[in-house]
């Protein structure tokens, strides 16, 4: 696991870059969850969009993703994103790359 912020950072979401890696950090109703940053569908950054319930809507085309799966919910994506295990220690957000 590795730290990639610190609680105070994430208001509702958050680009972060870590391990070479971009990635998107969402907190949801006090729960923080770490998603792959790039759309499947053309490449957008999903720490850009918009979060509806636990889905999170790329700003480019309005694909839609599970949060907790990373499982597609709309088009015009078809792959799943990636998602990352998530620990709080403390204020720190660590997460398993
Ligand atoms: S790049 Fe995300 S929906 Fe097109």
């Amino acid at each position: 696991m590795i730290k990639i912020a610190k609680k105070s950072d994430v208001k509702d979401k958050l680009c972060v870059k870590a391990k070479g890696k971009a990635l998107a950090l969402f907190k949801i109703k006090e729960k923080y969850y770490c998603t792959d940053n790039k759309c499947t569908h053309l490449g957008g950054p999903l720490c850009k969009g918009n979060i509806e319930d636990h889905t999170i809507v790329c700003p480019w085309h309005g694909a839609k993703f599970d949060v907790k799966t990373g499982k597609v919910k709309g088009l015009p994506a078809k792959a799943d994103i990636k998602t990352y295990k998530v620990e709080i220690k403390g204020d720190d957000i660590l997460v398993d790359l």
